[in-house]
């Protein structure tokens, strides 16, 4: 190969410059005229004497390498002829090219220092021997047969194809600023040599590509053509290219880690790329995919990015890392070829977090399960990585505290032994349901015997209005009392009072059966006082489950326990039981409050035509007809149930009816002493009221059983059998105030 001229090399780095500079089409100077083919059309042929403008500008291939042997040649061609006679004198001399002369000179021998150059690229060959077929008739360059390839080009015979200059913009600087690694020829330089664009351009004066400088005695080259894509036969967009098998073939990689930086790095992984996408993967070293820096599992687009729902307690330092741990990273396009993207470093992000990391919401309910479920879903791929606690699965469900819709809870009780914390067994569910099934078997056998002894002597000197609250505020006290009890065991000194003794009230009682029992003497005896005692009781105590009932379904609905779908189908039994409990005593406790309103509003004849907001009309329309069905319903029971009293009843005690009996209504005192109307309307309220109750107490033991059930670590009622005396006596004590007092 030549040893370049500083200038010449100086002409390829300005082609090799105007070749990368493809974004802007206008910049290249291969494009600054268009291309108009010097043929030999004006050529003297007869006289074999051309202008050397004439000429065809000098091909690519010759004009990146020295040319000085190559204008040697076409200086020794010119000839100063006479192209003006006067007799015998000459008028007018001009420099001239002689043909023939021409294409002697360009030997085999002269040929063979330009060929190895020109022979890298099969265009830049094809351009070559096209110039030379213009000039002579030899069908070869060095030696017969070498140009056969070329004489005829195809868009294939580009062996890989081709591809756009700019793709050189891909490629990291420790690539491009490299040389290839045996001969240390420039990665430009090779890139130069395998260049073409999409149609020949001239980058020079286009109209006077060569010009005879008499003062040099020398020809000189005013223009080189570039090597077009159309010496193919085929066609594509104008622009820079080069010639990948030409490329590949030519510069020898350099895979030595000092240059591009270790397997890993964005260097490397730019330069692996590259070269995969330009010449493919067979020039590359083995594994070589494994290292990538590459968007993906590893590198997280920040696009893709996302925190977990509880994002507002993570603490500054967790959010903050993200930014420690963006890095830049190949994203590859559609060619294979890298751009550069940021990208978020999982394993370093990873290492920086576990579960511990964030508190608050983050460890709550459904936040917590998308934080373990984000977690999971983020870290659980990176090697060494061990950020989720041993029972992660179990906390990716609700757990029963998170089912639970207050936040405290009855822990077992624990004690030193020896040193050691040992902690007793909670009680059983079946002691916690057998618990309250005492209580309701000792108060049914209270009625059972007070309703036989009550048949001899009933006397009431106690008000019902009083023995109603006497009942009440017993309840109340019994469950003080064994909160009291509960809060003196160790570890469970902050469990809020009022809270558990509310709780206590919503337990399922026998009071309904206690009304029935009570009050429906079996000898024509009904005990008003009692039945209403009890009622005034069960009031005061249905109002102050209120407390916990409607937290329970707020919480219900807030969670999507309700109307959840899928989310919350795997729910256990137990929360349904629990949930829709709360759901069915509310809606009771409604129709309860409804039914008294009702009744209110007929026995007093509140005004029917106030004015009302729009659409209100409506809504009392079919309250009032549901009043009415509900009416006929009770009126139904309380028939069957005045029918049973007919002929036995003995009033006693204050005789008045259950509901709406304060004294001032006209039915009241108009049937004072028993009349049939008092009779049918006492009857129906007494039904009314004992339906409810049963109802309430239905949906209570629903309740009950699901929380027993759900709550069994969270709830360990230590010392259970005193509770259980305690609620007993109570209940005892109450049963006989309402009967027998
Ligand atoms: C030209 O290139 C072809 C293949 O690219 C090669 O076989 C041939 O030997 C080369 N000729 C010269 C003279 O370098
Ligand atoms: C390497 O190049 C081949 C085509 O030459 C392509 O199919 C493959 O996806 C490339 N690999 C990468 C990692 O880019
Ligand atoms: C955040 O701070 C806590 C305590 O200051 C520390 O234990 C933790 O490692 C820090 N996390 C990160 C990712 O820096
Ligand atoms: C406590 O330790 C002593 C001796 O170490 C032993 O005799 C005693 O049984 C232990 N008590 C209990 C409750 O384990």
């Amino acid at each position: 190969m030549k040893i370049f001229a500083p200038c010449l090399t100086s002409i390829m780095l300005w082609a090799w410059g105007s070749l990368a500079a493809k974004d802007s089409p206008h910049s290249s100077a291969f494009r600054s005229k268009e291309v108009v083919p010097i043929s030999v059309a004006r050529e003297d042929r007869g006289a074999g004497w051309l202008y050397p403008e004439e000429l065809t500008p000098m091909p690519q291939c010759i004009a990146q390498q020295d040319p000085s042997s190559w204008l040697k040649i076409m200086t020794e061609s010119m000839e100063n002829v006479c192209t003006r006679h006067f007799l015998f004198w000459c008028t007018r001399h001009e420099w001239r090219t002689q043909l023939n002369r021409l294409s002697l000179g360009f030997t085999p021998d002269v040929l063979a220092d330009y060929l190895p150059y020109c022979n890298r690229s099969i265009l830049a060959k094809a351009q070559l021997y096209n110039w030379m077929r213009s000039r002579g008739s030899r069908t070869w360059l060095v030696k017969a047969g070498d140009a056969n390839d070329v004489q005829r080009l195809y868009p294939e015979s580009l062996a890989r194809g081709y591809a756009a200059a700019g793709v050189t913009h891909h490629a990291p600087p420790c690539l491009t600023e490299s040389v290839s690694r045996a001969s240390r020829e420039q990665f430009h330089h090779v890139m130069a040599s395998c260049s073409f664009t999409g149609t020949t351009q001239h980058t020079g004066r286009a109209d006077r590509p060569w010009e005879y400088r008499e003062d040099l005695g020398s020809m000189t080259a005013l223009d080189f053509e570039t090597v077009g894509y159309e010496l193919t036969n085929g066609y594509i967009e104008n622009g820079d290219y080069f010639d990948r098998d030409c490329f590949c073939k030519n510069f020898e990689f350099d895979h030595d880690t000092q240059y591009c930086g270790e397997p890993g790095d964005l260097e490397w992984t730019q330069k692996q790329l590259w070269i995969n996408a330009t010449c493919g993967p067979s020039l590359l070293p083995k594994n070589w995919i494994d290292s990538l820096r590459t968007l993906g599992r590893a590198y997280i687009p920040i696009k893709d990015w996302s925190w977990p729902a509880c994002f507002a307690d993570m603490p500054k330092n967790v959010t903050e890392h993200v930014h420690t741990c963006t890095v830049d990273a190949c994203e590859r396009d559609s060619s294979g070829y890298c751009n550069v993207k940021p990208a978020i470093d999982r394993a370093r992000f990873c290492r920086g977090i576990q579960y511990d990391s964030c508190a608050g919401s983050c460890h709550i309910f459904e936040q917590r399960i998308n934080y373990i479920l984000w977690l999971h879903e983020l870290c659980i791929h990176v090697p060494d990585w061990d950020g989720l606690p041993e029972n992660w699965r179990r906390l990716t469900m609700p757990t029963t505290l998170d089912m639970t819709p207050w936040d405290w809870t009855i822990g077992r009780t624990s004690t030193v032994v020896n040193g050691t914390l040992t902690s007793d067994h909670c009680v059983s569910n079946e002691w916690k349901i057998g618990s309250i099934f005492i209580v309701h078997a000792v108060t049914y056998l209270a009625a059972v015997y007070i309703r036989r002894v009550q048949i001899r002597h009933v006397e009431h000197r106690l008000p019902w209005l009083s023995k109603g609250l006497s009942i009440a505020a017993l309840q109340l006290g019994a469950n003080y009392i064994n909160t009291i009890l509960v809060q003196q065991t160790p570890g469970n000194g902050d469990i809020p009072v009022v809270d558990l003794v509310l709780l206590w009230c919503s337990m399922p009682r026998l009071s309904w059966l206690l009304a029935l029992l009570v009050g429906l003497l079996p000898q024509g005896t009904v005990n008003f006082s009692a039945a209403k005692s009890y009622l005034m009781a069960e009031v005061i105590l249905q109002a102050a489950s209120l407390y916990i009932m409607l937290p329970t379904i707020v919480y219900g609905l807030r969670h999507n326990f309700y109307f959840g779908g899928l989310k919350f189908a795997n729910l256990p039994d137990s929360a349904k039981s629990m949930y829709f409990g709360a759901l069915a005593w509310l809606a009771v406790f409604a129709l309860a409050v409804f039914w008294v309103v009702q009744t209110i509003r007929r026995k007093y004849g509140v005004d029917e035509d106030q004015d009302y907001l729009p659409g209100a009309k409506d809504l009392k329309r079919t309250s009032s007809n549901l009043a009415d069905n509900l009416d006929k319903l009770f009126a139904w029971l309380g028939n069957n149930l005045e029918r049973h009293w007919m002929g036995k009843i003995d009033i006693s005690g204050e005789q008045s009816p259950l509901i709406g009996e304060n004294g001032g209504g006209k039915t009241t005192y108009g049937t004072l002493n028993g009349g049939t109307e008092f009779r049918r309307d006492s009857a129906k309220h007494y039904a009314t009221a004992v339906v409810i109750m049963f109802l309430l107490w239905l949906s209570q033991c629903v309740f009950w059983m699901g929380f027993i059930n759900l709550s069994s670590d969270e709830f360990c009622l230590p010392r259970l059998g005193l509770l259980t005396a305690v609620w007993t006596i109570a209940s005892l004590v109450g049963t006989f105030i309402g009967a027998a007092i």
